[in-house]
């Protein structure tokens, strides 16, 4: 056995031709006197320091940046706009398209998708030219820059359309606490409809936002109460000045400390 006489490399991952293939018979490392070692455990103990220093590193990272959670979700919030992570962006514009969503969804959804993943799969069996350099491939290398630049633009696309700054509200993460539902300024509220819009525990939702964490002072509450704002209709409340009193010093003590 004199194979690989003269060269210097051990483990070869380099494809042979056809024409050159010889049976599989496992080198003689003998020949290398000094540059091999035993798998266990000189090999393994390298592989697995140099596994637990990726580990540690990875811990490092996640514990420096942790994952951007958004608040826990709510699946009466119509409002909210959920987005995929980056990789599917590209999938996600393409639902956009008038002739790729609504009546077309399969289109979308199944059919451009699976065409591609599914030529993606096949390729090995599709393109079975013996050539490998790219000039030589145009229909290969064609398809494969039309779908780069097709995922890059459509990710692009996405990235550009999103409102940013409207996710990162609707994702906030809103500090609520149970709110007292015994006292006589809860019962008012359920009294005047505010805890549709409101929410049950002041925590808001899709119609009004949450009456927790406030900054406003009860007599700008009894205000609101009562001429509305925004969004909120006028004539809400309809009871006494006494009830509007008990209503917006409850709301009050649940205001940002
Ligand atoms: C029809 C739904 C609806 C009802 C019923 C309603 N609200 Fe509102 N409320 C809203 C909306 C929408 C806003 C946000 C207004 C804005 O954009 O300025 C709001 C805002 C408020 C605010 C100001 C919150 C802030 O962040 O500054 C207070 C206080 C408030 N409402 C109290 C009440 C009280 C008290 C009642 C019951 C008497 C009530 N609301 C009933 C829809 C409602």
């Amino acid at each position: 056995m004199h194979r690989g006489k003269g060269m210097k490399f051990v483990g070869d991952s380099r494809v042979p031709a056809l024409s050159m293939r010889k049976p599989n018979i496992p080198k003689d490392y003998s020949e290398y006197p000094g540059k091999t070692e035993a798998f266990w455990p000189n090999f393994l103990l390298k592989e697995w320091m140099v596994g637990s220093v990726f580990l540690v590193g990875y811990l490092c990272l996640t514990v420096a940046h942790p994952s951007p959670l958004e608040r826990i979700a709510d699946p009466t919030d119509t409002g909210y706009i959920p987005l995929p992570d980056w990789y599917f962006l590209f999938l996600y514009q393409l639902l956009k398209y008038s002739y790729a969503s609504g009546p077309y969804t399969t289109i979308g959804a199944f059919i451009m998708p699976g065409l591609a993943f599914g030529s993606l799969l096949l390729a090995p069996f599709l393109d079975r030219g013996p050539e490998r350099r790219p000039k030589k491939r145009p229909v290969a290398v064609g398809f494969m820059l039309l779908a780069l630049a097709a995922t890059v633009f459509l990710t692009w696309e996405s990235v550009a359309h999103h409102d940013w700054e409207a996710a990162k509200k609707q994702g906030a993460i809103k500090k609520t606490v149970e709110v007292d539902k015994n006292a006589d300024g809860y019962k008012v509220m359920q009294a005047n409809t505010c805890l549709t819009c409101h929410g049950d525990n002041l925590q808001g939702g899709a119609a009004a936002p949450q009456l927790q964490g406030l900054t406003l002072k009860p007599e700008e509450i009894a205000k609101i109460a009562k001429e509305g704002r925004g969004k909120m209709p006028a004539g809400v409340f309809k009871g006494t000045d006494e009830e509007l009193k008990k209503l917006s010093e409850y709301i009050a003590q649940y205001n940002k400390k």
